[in-house]
């Protein structure tokens, strides 16, 4: 797909990855609509996308309300028809254990991590159908393959994503519509200024930038594949856990558990 003049949608176009995909979609000529629900930073965006000369349209919505994205997606298709390609990237975390986090933490972050993106999904794909044409890209994590101690929740969340992604795709097969998921490791992004990441090293060496995974976001708008992780060297380990999960499973939940234990006494 040649992405100049495709009608792009970017939720949590606010910062990080979000923003940096919105760069690069509009690099290539694409009509950015930028979702999040900081208005004063996707008027930031906004402004940094002017220099491509694309159009662009920011919308203030919290995707985990369905009465939110119900009106954004209104305006849009009013103003637009229909959307390209569709990149669910919205999401958070809050790291705690299980026993400390609350329901309602342990729920927020299933609320816009996954619901938020099957409101999207539920609103657009009907109209990507119609057209015979489009591409989801949903940004999920390669805590999608590892439940983690720490991130139980998450993890629960970007499962789940991976999982409707790979049922839909099977769904779509024959339409002309097509579903990726983008899976990163770390990132270095406002991902980790939740406040329950005070005590945790903010990044690794091996932490990506925003740039790289958006790159692989516009690949994945192109592509036939599930999943795209990122870096791809990663799809090793991915393979290790499916194939010894005896092997390595132990190895990952003692340290991430370390981590944790550190956390909680300090
Ligand atoms: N950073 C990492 O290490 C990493 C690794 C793997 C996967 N990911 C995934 O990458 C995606 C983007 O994260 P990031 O690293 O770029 O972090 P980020 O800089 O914190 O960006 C998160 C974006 O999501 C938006 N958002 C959060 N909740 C929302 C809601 N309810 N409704 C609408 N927008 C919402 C935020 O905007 P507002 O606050 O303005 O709403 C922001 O634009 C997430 O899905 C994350 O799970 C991140």
């Amino acid at each position: 797909m040649d992405f100049k003049n495709k009608v792009v949608l970017i939720t949590g176009g606010s910062s990080g990855i979000g923003k940096q995909t919105a760069i690069e979609f509009a690099r290539h000529g694409s009509t950015i609509i930028l979702v999040a629900r900081r208005r004063n930073k996707l008027e930031e965006v906004e402004q940094e996308l002017k220099k491509f000369d694309v159009t662009t349209l920011i919308c203030e919505c919290d995707i985990s309300k369905k009465e939110q994205v119900e009106i954004m997606s209104k305006e849009v298709i009013q103003k637009f028809n229909s959307v390209d390609i569709l990149v669910n990237n919205a999401g958070f975390a809050i790291y705690g254990s299980v026993s400390d986090l609350s329901i309602d933490e342990i729920q927020s972050q299933m609320e816009t991590n996954y619901f938020g993106m099957m409101y999207c999904v539920k609103k657009f794909l009907p109209l990507m159908i119609q057209k015979k044409s489009g591409h989801i890209v949903n940004v999920a994590s390669v805590a999608a393959s590892f439940g983690l101690p720490g991130i139980a929740s998450y993890c629960a969340s970007k499962f789940a994503m991976l999982g409707f992604s790979e049922g839909l795709k099977h769904e779509l097969s024959g339409t002309g519509v097509g579903i990726t998921v983008v899976s990163p490791i770390m990132v270095k992004t406002e991902f980790f200024e939740h406040p329950s990441f005070e005590k945790m090293p903010k990044y690794s060496p091996t932490s990506l930038n925003p740039t790289t995974v958006a790159k692989a976001i516009l690949k994945a708008a192109n592509s036939s594949r599930l999943e795209i992780i990122v870096p791809s060297v990663v799809r090793g380990a991915v393979w290790m856990k499916h194939t010894f999960p005896y092997f390595i499973n132990p190895i990952l939940g003692k340290s991430f558990k370390k981590q944790l234990d550190y956390t909680k006494n300090n």
